[in-house]
């Protein structure tokens, strides 16, 4: 039994009666005798203490007091000093009344059980409790302690089992004079909280071995730390972010943030941090070059940064150790000198703010080898290709030392500032493709010759540098909008371009071999030259594809006519001097075939977005968070001559890049696995929202935004006529095309194809494809093919904007209202039956009807059955961005348009083909349905030719 209370007031009694002899010490105090007596209880093995029963723990006037027990003058226990013996159990409850507690030392025990609070403990200075079992901390474990300077909880499984805890905000409050924080391995989560950076007398903080995640909050710029502790956080998220707050960390002296997910480059401005001895940064993902001022630091000696994306040459320190190993250094011996080129390239990477794509491939002294984006012709970089890839800062004047750089393309990312003027030093550029970016003018004077492209950059001002000439258009690419409407307001902000959009792609791979070919439901995007006039195909032969049901707009029919001899042609184009280049710049869309079977959760059918005729559209999360949409190509369509056609094709689908264009990511190439990756369109296909609303549960489009889909489609029809680098026509214009991303902005899908022509001889048009509904009348009769026929199809889109009609339906059973472009044209002039023809959904204030009738107009107009009646792309865009804008339509509602009769010709023309196709009987028609979502055709070509048509699939 332990000392019953009527021995203590005897000692007690003793003790005052020895009074004024040598001993210091006072009689204990009883609250704190009674803590010691609970502690003892408490421990499952207490004899490792040795304290005697009976004795003062204090020692009573010169007795011997307690080991490990230190007291004052008035009886109150100052200093515990248990550590390292060994001791087992739990500290009780009561702990927290030994108040003028200064000194704590129970490290290195066997104590487990519950921490108790230390709450209003306002003595204690030092407390280490550090590498025990102490399973728990109360949440008001440190408040009201006055005057901590140091606390150590290392090596602790506090709460644990409960998911960890997260350091109490009540520490900063209570403890401004903390100077010691440590909290290594103690199963802490969260993130580091801010308000550390905010205690001014933090000089030591480590927080090692936990499971904290995020950034390195921006508070600790400016604070006192000297040791930071950071590594090797346990979780699958570690800490993260860039390491920018260090350089406002001038009195660093020990920086352990190694086994961390750490990002971007080592701060140039670590150079403040003067006081750094040590400095583990390994096992990050830092990129970049290694700051030189890192190593000049005076009292700098133990460097790690091995296992990083480092680039640059390798530093060295000029006393101490510094190691670095699997990094991507250019030079990694002290006498290894860098490539000049490589020193450029890094340096371009730098001001564009190293773009996590090129992380990891730009790497070592050899930028030919491999290195994305980058072409070498002779040994020398001579084509920098790298649109849509994250760029994000300046161009840098170092780009100027690539003297062999013929080709810069860098649209369609986030660049600012100036054109350096170093590039106009380059001798061999003739393309510099800047277009889709935020850069300002002025625009240094570039030889005449070079084609500078700045499409896109909203407040890029034109005027070039004194002294220097205007950018020409050059001759095959227009250098700045010719049409109004897509400068200025036309370049979406930095916002919206930053989000990432989203959908599946409709498209379409044609590979065309021989008359299997015939079969493929392609949309086939063809050149068309500048000056508008036709490609004339030699069309010999046509087969009419009809549906076999008509239960929608999206799978209904399709056309394809072809001439005999086409394919031959079509395929050795492919073969032409342009190819091999192709093959080169496609290299840099490659996705490893793994990593899209990681997006795409190994194909799982959850993921299936829709199905087409040669494979199944899946959507897909990249590492980084992207939204993608995989195509997966069947292996049986697949053959080597296949290969070879995906691969140019690719290349030249990736050079066609709009914001209202459905760009291409990339593909992947594995066995006989054939990907192809686009950007994921969250809001699926416009004719979903016209037609199936219902279905999908979803609210019907407002006109403002139907609006908005016109314009975001006419800039994309726009762009593909008149400002890419080459014409093309779509041919494949319709609302099952047209994708939605999250804002409800439209893109146009399925321009997949196009051939190469040898000599730039157009006369290669010669499968044409189309959906039936939306082709223009001379295009489905002859063949001829013309932009006009896409602005036919623009038309008939509007239409269905306007009536929330399918451009053909079976279902509606009087022929008269069966396809849209001629009924539309027919009620169009009459008011009466106009307004019953317009959507229901739509609420009809006069305004919008307003609104609606310059669109029917310009539908009309756009249908128009010469086409050189129609309007091109261009003039679309203008009608239609004031409305956008102003939402102010015009009302010269009188104008007739050149007295449009379309519907006859048409429904002859319709008669026609049904007649002509029962007529036929020698195999050379063939007749079959659109593949419906289930899959499920009566042949497969061997090519990858098709028309993908389910985004409304599911
Ligand atoms: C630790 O866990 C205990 C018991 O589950 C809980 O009461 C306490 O609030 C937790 N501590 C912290 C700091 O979250
Ligand atoms: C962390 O603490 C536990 C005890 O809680 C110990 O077993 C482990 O070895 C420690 N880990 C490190 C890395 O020190
Ligand atoms: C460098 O590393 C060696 C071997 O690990 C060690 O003996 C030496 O003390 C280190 N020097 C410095 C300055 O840290
Ligand atoms: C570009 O850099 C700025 C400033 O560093 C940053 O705020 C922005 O998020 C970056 N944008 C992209 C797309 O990386
Ligand atoms: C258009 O191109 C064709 C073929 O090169 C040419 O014959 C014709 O003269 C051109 N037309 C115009 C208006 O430039």
């Amino acid at each position: 039994m332990d000392a019953p209370p009527l021995l203590i007031l005897l000692f007690l009694a003793a003790a005052a009666v020895a009074g004024g002899g040598v001993a210091t010490a006072a009689t204990i105090h009883p609250g704190d005798l009674a803590v010691l007596e609970d502690l003892r209880r408490s421990l499952t093995n207490p004899d490792v203490l040795g304290w005697p029963k009976g004795a003062d723990p204090c020692g009573d006037g010169g007795g011997k007091g307690w080991a490990h027990v230190s007291c004052d003058r008035a009886g109150r226990v100052n200093n515990l000093d248990l550590k390292s013996i060994g001791l087992a159990g739990a500290l009780p409850a009561s702990f927290s009344s030994l108040d003028a507690l200064q000194d704590l030392s129970l490290q290195t025990n066997k104590l487990s059980g519950p921490l108790p609070s230390f709450r209003g403990m306002a003595a204690l200075r030092h407390a280490y409790l550090n590498d025990n079992a102490f399973d728990a901390l109360p949440k008001d474990f440190f408040d009201g302690l006055d005057s901590l300077e140091e606390i150590c909880l290392d090596n602790n499984p506090l709460n644990k089992t409960a998911g960890g805890w997260e350091i109490p905000p009540a520490l900063a409050a209570s403890s401004p004079q903390l100077q010691s924080l440590r909290l290594t391995n103690c199963s802490l989560v969260g993130g580091i909280p801010a308000f550390l950076g905010g205690m001014t007398g933090l000089q030591m903080l480590t927080l090692s071995y936990n499971s904290l995640t995020g950034p390195i909050p921006a508070t600790f710029a400016g604070s006192g730390l000297q040791k930071l502790w950071l590594n090797n956080q346990l979780g699958e998220a570690k800490l993260s972010g860039t390491l920018d707050v260090l350089a406002g960390m001038a009195d660093l002296q020990q920086a352990w943030l190694h086994g961390n997910q750490f990002t971007g480059p080592i701060p140039d401005a670590i150079s403040n941090c003067k006081q750094l001895v040590d400095l583990k940064l390994n096992n990050n993902d830092l990129v970049g070059l290694v700051p030189p001022d890192l190593t000049a630091l005076p009292l700098l000696r133990d460097v790690k940064l091995d296992n990083n994306n480092l680039v640059g040459p390798a530093p060295a320190l000029k006393s101490g150790n510094l190691t670095s190993s699997h990094n991507g250094f250019c030079a990694v011996k002290p006498d290894d000198k860098c490539a000049p080129e490589v020193m450029a390239l890094l340096q371009f990477q730098a001001e564009a703010g190293y773009p996590v794509k090129l992380t990891g491939s730009w790497s070592g002294n050899d930028p030919c080898k491999a290195w994305l984006g980058v072409t070498c012709s002779q040994g020398k970089v001579s084509v920098l290709n790298l649109p849509s890839s994250g760029l994000n800062g300046t161009i840098s004047k170092s780009l100027g030392d690539l003297s062999a750089l013929s080709d810069i393309r860098l649209d369609s990312n986030h660049l600012t500032g100036h054109v350096p003027d170093s590039l106009t030093g380059l001798k061999l550029l003739k393309k510099l493709d800047l277009g889709m970016n935020d850069l300002n003018g002025p625009l240094p004077a570039f030889r005449p010759d070079v084609n500078v492209i700045l499409t896109g950059n909203p407040n890029f001002n034109t005027k070039t540098s004194p002294g220097g000439s205007a950018p020409k258009d050059a001759p095959h690419s227009p250098t700045t909008p010719g049409t109004p409407g897509s400068q200025g307001q036309g370049a979406a902000s930095p916002g919206q371009r930053n989000k990432k959009s989203k959908i599946l792609l409709a498209t379409t791979i044609p590979v065309a071999i021989g008359v299997v070919a015939l079969l493929s439901l392609g949309a086939v995007v063809l050149f068309c030259k500048k000056n508008g006039s036709s490609v004339q195909p030699q069309a010999t032969s046509s087969v009419v594809v009809h549906p076999r049901n008509s239960s929608g707009p999206d799978n209904l029919v399709k056309i394809v006519m072809t001439s005999n001899d086409s394919f031959g042609a079509t395929s050795s184009g492919t073969s032409s001097r342009d190819s091999d280049i192709h093959m080169i710049e496609a290299r840099n869309f490659v996705i490893s075939v793994q990593v899209l079977r990681c997006a795409t959760k190994n194909f799982a059918p959850d993921n299936v977005l829709g199905r087409g005729g040669f494979g199944v559209v899946y959507k897909g999360v990249l590492h980084d968070g992207t939204m993608i949409a995989v195509k997966r190509m069947e292996s049986s369509v697949i053959s080597n001559k296949a290969l070879d056609e995906f691969q140019a094709e690719i290349a030249i689908l990736t050079k066609v890049r709009h914001r209202n264009l459905v760009s291409i990511m990339g593909y992947g190439i594995e066995g006989n696995e054939r990907l192809l990756v686009y950007e994921h369109m969250s809001n699926g296909a416009l004719s979903k929202h016209l037609f199936h609303w219902k279905q999908h549960e979803l609210e019907p489009l407002s006109w403002k935004k139907r609006l908005n889909i016109a314009l975001d489609v006419a800039r994309g029809m726009e762009y593909l006529h008149t400002l890419a680098q080459q014409c093309y026509i779509h041919r494949d214009l319709k609302s099952a095309n047209i994708l939605l991303g999250d804002d409800f902005r439209a893109k146009v899908s399925d321009f997949g194809l196009l051939k190469s022509a040898p000599d730039g001889n157009f006369s290669v048009a010669t499968r044409l494809a189309g959906t039936f509904g939306y082709l223009a009348p001379e295009y489905a009769v002859t063949g001829k093919i013309t932009t006009k026929a896409d602005v036919f199809s623009f038309g008939v889109v509007l239409m269905e904007l306007i009536t929330g009609m399918t451009a053909i339906d079976e279902r509606r059973i009087d022929e008269e209202t069966r396809y849209l472009a001629s009924w539309f044209g027919q009620i169009r002039k009459d008011e009466e039956k106009f307004r019953a023809a317009i959507d229901p959904t739509l609420e009809l204030t006069d305004e919008i009807f307003e609104s609606i009738s310059v669109v029917a107009e310009l539908a009309g107009h756009c249908t128009s059955r010469e086409p050189s009646q129609r309007p091109d792309m261009g003039h679309a865009v203008t009608v239609l961005v004031p409305m956008v804008e102003k939402w102010k339509p015009s009302n010269n509602e009188a104008e007739d348009y050149m007295g449009i009769d379309l519907h006859l010709p048409l429904l002859q023309m319709v008669k026609g083909w049904q007649e002509s196709e029962a007529s036929m009987t020698d195999g050379s028609i063939m007749s079959l349905s659109l593949e419906d979502s289930k899959g499920s055709i009566p042949a497969r070509p061997a090519g990858f030719a098709e028309s993908f048509t389910s985004a409304d699939g599911r």
